[in-house]
Order: C-alpha cells, then sequence, then structure tokens
C-alpha cells in the first residue's frame, strides 16, 4: 500500500550500519528523513550521502535525524562507507539500514517494479514530531538528489507548522510568506504585526514572522 502525506508513518525494526534501530526511537520527538538509495558502490548514491553527512550541521540545527536505506547487507554498508568518508571528505554517522529482505523498502513502496524489480528508486519522506508524513519526493536513479530544496522544504514544514502561513514558489528560508486565507483580512494587524501586504483578498504577504 502507498503511503501519503498525512499518514502515519509506519514504524519498523531494522539492521543499520549502527546496529539494531527502532524508528521511532530513534526519531523520539525529532523530525525525520528516511531515503532510499538503490544500490551500495554506485556513484550517484555514493555523493547523496557524503553530502548528507557534510550538512549534519544542517540537519541537527533543524532537529533532523535522517535515516538512510539501501537494500545491501550491512558488512558492504561498512565498507561502502569508508570508500564515501574517503572520495566525498566527511564521516557518515547516520545510520543505513541493510534492509536485505527489503522489508522496509516494501513498507515505503521505495520498489518501482516499471523503474527496477530489485532495486529501490529514490524515495524521500520527511516525518514530523507527531510521526505523520509531510513530504515525499521520488527521483530515479539516474538523478541525485537536492539537498538544499530538502533543507528549504523542511524550513517551510517547520514554519507552517508553528505560524497560519504558506510559502510562496521558490521561497526561501528569510523572505516574506503567505498568511493562509483562514485568516480574515482585518486580522491580520494582530496575529502578524510586522506588517502586511493586500495584493489580491486572496493573497496577501507578512514578513516570516519567527525572523
Ligand atoms: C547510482 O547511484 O549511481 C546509481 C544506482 C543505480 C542505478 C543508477 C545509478
Amino acid at each position: 500500500m502507498s503511503i501519503r502525506i498525512g499518514d502515519i508513518a509506519p514504524d519498523f525494526k531494522a539492521i543499520t550500519s549502527i546496529g539494531e534501530i527502532d524508528f521511532y526511537e530513534y526519531l523520539g520527538d525529532s523530525w525525520g528523513v528516511l531515503f532510499s538509495h538503490p544500490a551500495d558502490y554506485t556513484p550517484v548514491c555514493t555523493t547523496e550521502l557524503g553530502r548528507t553527512a557534510s550538512l549534519k550541521k544542517e540537519f541537527d540545527q533543524r532537529n533532523v535525524k535522517v535515516l538512510a536505506l539501501s537494500v545491501d547487507p550491512v558488512e558492504s554498508h561498512l565498507g561502502w562507507i569508508k570508500d564515501i568518508n574517503e572520495t566525498q571528505n566527511t564521516e557518515v554517522d547516520f545510520p543505513i539500514i541493510a534492509d536485505s529482505d527489503k522489508t522496509v523498502a516494501n513498507l515505503y513502496d521505495m520498489i518501482h517494479p516499471n523503474a527496477s524489480e530489485t532495486l529501490t528508486v529514490r524515495s524521500l519522506f520527511v516525518i514530523g514530531p507527531d510521526k505523520k508524513v509531510k513530504l515525499i519526493i521520488t527521483y530515479p536513479a539516474s538523478t541525485g538528489r537536492n539537498f538544499n530544496e530538502i533543507l528549504r522544504v523542511i524550513d517551510s514544514l517547520q514554519l507552517t507548522a508553528k505560524y497560519s502561513v504558506a510559502t510562496p514558489a521558490d521561497w526561501k528560508d528569510g523572505e516574506d510568506v503567505i498568511v493562509v486565507n483562514s485568516i480574515k483580512t482585518e486580522d491580520i494587524p494582530a496575529k502578524f504585526p510586522k506588517g502586511h501586504k493586500v495584493i489580491k483578498p486572496y493573497l496577501r504577504t507578512t514578513p516570516q514572522p519567527n525572523k
């Protein structure tokens, strides 16, 4: 069964490169990113895991725990991590699930048989502290993910979880945001005292409230 935005992210236990983990225990009260890789010792995946490791500070600042997955065994992961650290000049310290029996890949519908019968596509799920799925992005094996975009969406998700705002196209942290339409225009000044613009009755903007 496929997973959709708003669904509870299924819990699981898995063997990983840092030992056995229970997904919910690993997440605790943090946000989470669960993302799959088609296979170990492959070039695009090597750059993606290196990039993820080099963004550790960014994920930590946002209170996000990352968890990678590949359907290869743990011994393979451990050797591959050495290569990733060497070639990407980084230190992979987040777990990589060794999903040899594809339990988690199937649970999260990461295998798309018309792309490959055996390997996962590049699935990525952002999970909130309430364990609900907030974002799903799927890339083909041949295209490495844009991790700046992943951080950007996390910024938007965390902002919109706290304030009655939405973020416009190409929004980046620090830029003006949209006041949601459930807030009446006359109520905006009390809720957003930094000011606002009414471009159309349905399009009202305000400076980012937490900056
Ligand atoms: C890669 O990570 O480079 C890759 C993996 C599977 C298929 C194509 C590319």
